[in-house]
């Protein structure tokens, strides 16, 4: 037995027949940026999300930088956001010359906590990008109203949860624009790189694919100093075929986080679903006492593990002339102390899950 954190050797033998000869019929087409497989698999993924545009990019770190650089952020402007999450998240605000500013994560979900995000407003505050951290959804509807109450836009880093849902509705398609990663161990991944802009505004629809595209709207004629972001052809063509797999393979994750939580009540802090949210679990995150050490104790015994994420944001280096001090985000660094993230896939067997969680449990006897 060789358990896999996220399996793509088991995926790819469910999609080969299909992914094969597509490839090849791309390849043979000539056509590898743009074209019919990229306008295919945008108009697929628009009407799955519920929105009125797609735009194909080069990954979910440039998704964020080309929403906001159509947000209109400039330097000295501040974006909300949680410091609980990925570094892209925060990276692409400081790489536009802004400002992240950041509010503590709910205990519970460890999605930023809308309840302080009132607080932190300013004169300069732009935009708020919630994170649907680990697949499940931040609090739209207060985040929505804060974002109307005070002219902001939402722009949801979606990376982690292509396929959940809010209150029914898909995310991706309740913020004014949304950014998603197709980085293969997504619940839906490429084949390497790629990633996606949604939204639902006619306006800004033609400005995001305008950035993308060196901010030109007509070949030659740039309007607007932009980036270089496309999702290959091939990766569209792929992307495709993996999105009609996609909700079995998410019901799948949910069915192996059930047998998960069952087993590990009595040792662990279980990933908490919000009664309005479908969570997709992209990661199952447990909290657990002596984290280090469990952690040693799983790679002793085979089982892979990653820690998501061991240090905040507002710690990092990278943001330390945003002067945040230890102490100032007490939930996500109590988190990120006790977090540990178990594997999860659709193809986990009851084999690995028992082993993993028979694991887990001897080393709290
Ligand atoms: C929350 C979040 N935002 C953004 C990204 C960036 O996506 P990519 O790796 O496709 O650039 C990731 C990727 O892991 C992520 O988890």
């Amino acid at each position: 037995m060789k358990i896999q954190m996220v399996d793509m050797v088991k995926q790819y033998a469910q999609i080969k027949e299909k992914v094969e000869p597509k490839v090849l019929e791309v390849l043979s087409g000539g056509w590898y940026i743009g074209g019919p497989e990229l306008k295919n698999f945008e108009e697929k993924a628009a009407e799955y999300i519920g929105v009125k545009h797609a735009i194909g990019c080069a990954n979910g770190t440039d998704a964020l930088q080309i929403t906001m650089m159509a947000a209109g952020i400039e330097p000295g402007d501040e974006v909300i956001t949680t410091p609980f999450t990925f570094i892209a998240t925060a990276e692409t605000i400081k790489i536009l010359g802004a400002k992240p500013v950041f509010v503590d994560v709910k205990p519970d979900t460890y999605n930023i906590d809308a309840d302080l995000i009132e607080s932190v407003i300013t004169e300069k505050t732009k935009a708020i990008i919630p994170v649907h951290l680990y697949g499940q959804s931040a609090d739209m509807d207060k985040i929505m109203a804060i974002a109307v109450k005070y002219d902001l836009k939402v722009i949801e880093d979606n990376a982690q949860g292509f396929g959940a849902k809010y209150k029914g509705k898909q995310l991706g398609s309740i913020g004014h624009m949304a950014t998603v990663s197709f980085y293969p161990a997504k619940n839906l991944g490429a084949a390497g790189d790629g990633g996606l802009i949604l939204t639902n505004d006619d306006e800004l629809v033609g400005k995001l694919r305008m950035i993308a595209n060196h901010g030109q709207n007509e070949r030659y004629k740039h309007q607007v100093v932009g980036v270089n972001s496309r999702l290959d052809s091939i990766q569209a063509a792929i992307l495709a075929i993996k999105l009609e797999y996609l909700d079995e393979w998410n019901s799948r994750r949910r069915i192996n986080a059930e047998k998960y939580k069952k087993a590990l009540s009595e040792v662990a802090i279980l990933p908490y679903e919000d009664k309005d949210n479908y969570h997709i679990y992209h990661q199952f995150s447990i909290q657990v006492k002596n984290r280090d050490e469990l952690q040693k104790h799983l790679f002793d015994n085979n089982i892979p593990n990653a820690i998501h994420y061991p240090i905040p944001l507002h710690l990092q280096v990278a943001f330390k002339d945003n002067n945040y001090p230890a102490g100032s985000f007490p939930v996500s660094e109590k988190v990120a102390e006790n977090i540990i993230s178990l594997p999860m896939h659709p193809d986990l067997t009851d084999e690995e899950i028992n082993y993993i969680t028979e694991k887990v449990i001897e080393f709290y006897k």
